[in-house]
């Protein structure tokens, strides 16, 4: 090992079609179920890591600003801590990262943002893994950042143990020329972070219902990719979003997570698809909205986004997985 050694990642975030939502294993943070995503173009996060001899403390600058040694800084730190263990590193780190959209409010930040660092800091710190070994690792630092690793449309494998639960390419990003268009109804810091929301749906009575129905849904959501049926494809996945917020609105204590603007989006999309439109919703744990229609569309359906004043979006296509660059951010 060198004395100091920098490495740069690009990951993005990805938005999941059927939802992983609830833990089997909270400390390995492996799922209820599996689930399938897509990574997007627009939505990134990307992180420059070192570990250096010189480095007397770790730093964290997330966003431009040192973070005191707050919940998300432990997290990172934790993680860190993960990949020196692997490589027998004992140096400290500088970590500074930089994501271009709103954190902690929806748009999986957090998937991309452990994507990217554990990318960086593999590389930084000599390990040479596979894309299975780094997708296990960065679902250790934060659960859908696995599906943030492999390129395009991606399955998270319903597994049971920390080797077998992962995420894997299932398309390459250019097999269907789909929009994801995100509409951001607000910018702040959600109230209740998603690990929270996980762990209240442990008493949810529907539950049991939810469980028994996944394998069949994650069978399906597949089926519709493969051979680019998209009405099925779009009526599973806004159903499919709606029951994600049915189980939290239904946890106890319950989670309001939308918005009165988020509702308005959600009918504004039911009265376009009734006017010949296709275009379909999904969601995360948060107030905001992905759009979801056949590239061909895309154009309308941003104007009839302007027409109703809804400006605050970002257009994304299916994307490659996380990345190493040459350009650092320091
Ligand atoms: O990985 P977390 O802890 O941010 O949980 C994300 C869960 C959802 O975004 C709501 C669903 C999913 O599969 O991404």
């Amino acid at each position: 090992m060198k004395n100091s050694i920098k490495a740069t990642a690009i990951a993005p975030s990805n938005i999941a079609f059927i939802k992983y939502w609830g833990k089997k294993d909270e400390k390995l943070r492996i799922p209820t179920n599996g689930s399938v995503s897509v990574n997007l173009s627009n939505l990134f996060t990307t992180t420059t890591v070192e570990f250096s001899k010189k480095f007397e403390d770790d730093l964290i600058i997330y966003n431009k600003i040192q973070n005191n040694r707050g919940r998300s800084e432990k997290k990172i730190l934790t993680h860190l801590d993960r990949m020196r263990n692997l490589a027998h590193l004992k140096y400290k780190a500088k970590v500074i990262t930089q994501t271009n959209f709103p954190t902690a409010s929806g748009l999986a930040s957090s998937a991309s943002g452990f994507a990217a660092l554990t990318l960086a800091a593999v590389s930084a710190s000599g390990l040479k893994l596979s894309e299975k070994e780094l997708s296990i690792l960065a679902r250790e630092g934060s659960g859908s950042a696995c599906r943030s690793i492999p390129d395009g449309f991606v399955e998270w494998l319903d597994g049971n143990t920390n080797n077998d639960s992962y995420a894997v390419s299932i398309f390459p990003p250019n097999y269907w020329n789909l929009s994801i268009i995100t509409v951001i109804i607000t910018k702040e810091q959600k109230e209740i972070s998603s690990t929270l929301g996980q762990q209240l749906l442990i008493s949810n009575p529907f539950l049991p219902v939810r469980l028994s129905r996944m394998k069949e849904k994650n069978k399906k959501v597949k089926k519709y990719i493969e051979k680019k049926q998209f009405t099925k494809f779009g009526e599973l996945l806004e159903s499919e979003a709606l029951e994600l917020h049915a189980m939290t609105l239904t946890s106890i204590p319950p989670i309001i997570y939308w918005q009165p603007d988020t509702v308005r989006v959600m009918k504004l999309v039911k009265s376009w698809r009734n006017e010949g439109l296709e275009v379909y919703f999904t969601m995360d744990a948060g107030p905001n909205l992905f759009l979801i229609s056949e590239e061909k569309n895309e154009k309308k359906l941003i104007k009839k986004l302007k027409e109703n004043n809804i400006t605050d979006i970002v257009v994304n296509k299916p994307s490659v997985g996380a990345r190493l660059v040459d350009k650092h951010l320091y």
